[in-house]
């Protein structure tokens, strides 16, 4: 059955009634007066209607129309005002609102200056895995399965023969498999061992160094890291270098820096010692050139890892190695 003028119109009321904004009722009006609106077809059906009620549906229809089109443009306005009134509630002259901002954590901040400062003496910047096979991190260093130096480092294992390094010297070996000396590069990221203490943490960060050309000597290594110790803090810090055992160098020296928190006179974080040891290093050892198929009477070389941290902890006077990793906002606005 056809709809009725009042049904029509009824509908279009109540249709309004949902209307939101000046787009839907702009649509409502097409759909109901437009050229091919209800209202309109209506209307031109009129002439279709029985000759006794044709005048009075005609005029009904008329009438419709015009309730319609009045209603439409009184909403119209009504919305596009109170739209107005919106706008002018929003003061463009407010402050804006800061976006927090956050920065570089503090060993992300030392590990750059530590790598622009050998950047500087014309070292390259490598990458190595984080997760190597027991072969770069031990074998190819010199350190045979049950040598007791493993033991200093023991570490997470994922397979027997897959390993997390334990310190970033694979990349020594990596570099050197695909490259002829002469080689200048240090190597930053991140180590894990099983320690926790003062000065000790599971996952930690080092960079490694490695120079390797013909006649290189001691007097090399010593200079290098003297430089940068000096440049890193200031001419005045004293270093010293101790001799040590590592498979890979020989002769091998630790490197020690002077302990900031106490000057030396001995506490918790030096052990007492007035002394704060923050790399390894040593001439590179021959079996570990022959790994790699280096001529060893030709070339010779050293290497170095320091520990990002532990360079850290002078720099700022931290006591606690931990507080780096505890996420403590207070702790890390301060960098
Ligand atoms: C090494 O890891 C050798 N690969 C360094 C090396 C490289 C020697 C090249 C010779 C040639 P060592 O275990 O001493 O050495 O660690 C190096 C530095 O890492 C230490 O001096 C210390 O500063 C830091 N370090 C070691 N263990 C931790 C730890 N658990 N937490 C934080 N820092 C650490
Ligand atoms: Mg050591």
């Amino acid at each position: 059955m056809e709809k009725t003028i009042e049904q029509i119109k009824e509908e279009a009321i109540k249709e309004l009634e949902y209307a939101s904004d000046p787009e839907s009722i702009k649509a409502i009006s097409v759909r109901y007066l437009g050229r091919k609106g209800a209202v309109t077809r209506y209307l031109r059906n009129v002439s279709n209607l029985p000759k006794e009620i044709r005048p009075k549906a005609g005029k009904k229809a008329n009438e419709t129309k015009k309730t319609l089109e009045t209603l439409f443009k009184k909403t119209l306005k009504q919305l596009e005002a109170a739209a107005d009134e919106a706008d002018r509630r929003l003061d463009v002259s407010l402050p804006g609102r800061l976006v927090p901002q956050g920065s570089l954590h503090p060993i992300t901040q030392i590990t750059h200056q530590i790598s622009n400062i050998f950047i500087r003496l014309g070292f390259d910047v490598a990458e190595g895995p984080e997760v190597e096979t027991d072969y770069y991190n031990f074998e190819a260093l010199n350190i045979p399965k049950n040598h007791p130096a493993r033991d200093m480092q023991d570490t997470f294992y994922i397979s027997k023969n897959i390993v997390l390094r334990t310190h970033t010297s694979p990349t020594q070996p990596r570099i050197m498999e695909k490259q002829k000396p002469p080689v200048r590069i240090i190597s930053p990221g991140k180590v894990y061992r099983c320690d926790s203490d003062l000065t000790h943490t599971p996952m930690f960060h080092q960079v490694e160094g490695l120079l390797v050309d013909e006649n290189v000597s001691f007097g090399d290594l010593k200079g290098i890291l003297t430089t940068f110790v000096h440049q890193m803090f200031d001419p005045e810090t004293s270093l010293r270098f101790r001799p040590s055992f590592f498979p890979f160098t020989e002769p091998s020296a630790e490197v020690d820096i002077r302990c900031v928190i106490c000057k030396g006179d001995g506490c918790r974080v030096c052990s007492k010692t007035g002394w704060l040891e923050v790399l390894g290093s040593g001439m590179v050892h021959p079996a570990v050139f022959e790994n790699v198929g280096y001529d060893t009477t030709r070339y010779s070389g050293f290497a170095f890892g320091m520990g990002v941290e532990r360079i850290a902890m002078l720099k700022y006077g931290i006591d606690d190695i931990r507080k780096y990793f505890q996420n403590d906002l207070r702790f890390l606005r301060q960098f």
